[in-house]
């Protein structure tokens, strides 16, 4: 829980998608940019397109998109949460605001 400014502004410093180095302020600005499902994040910043699968940062990502009332996608692995590419990722090209 965020208990300050200077928390809050360190907090979007804090790098959600470790693979691709999206920080959680970039994912909010996607959200608020009208992302609402994790592959609208994932066409928004690159986020969960890197060399785990997303298996790291679907967790944090749903529970952003949950806050915001988007709707949270599957855990990688989980009913079909997505098959990475040889390599790892789900492909797409990382874009960053
Ligand atoms: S941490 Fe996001 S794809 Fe690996």
């Amino acid at each position: 829980m965020t208990s300050s400014p200077d928390a809050a502004l360190l907090q979007g410093f804090q790098v959600v998608c470790i693979c691709r180095g999206i920080r959680r302020k970039t994912i909010e600005q996607a959200i608020r940019a009208g992302a609402r499902t994790i592959p609208d994040v994932r066409r928004r910043t690159g986020a969960t397109t890197g060399a785990c699968g997303a298996t790291r940062c679907t967790g944090p990502i749903n529970a952003m998109l949950v806050a915001a009332g988007g709707t949270p996608g599957p855990l990688p692995g989980a009913n079909g949460g997505g098959t990475p590419r040889p390599g790892g990722g789900f492909g797409g090209k990382p874009r960053r605001y």
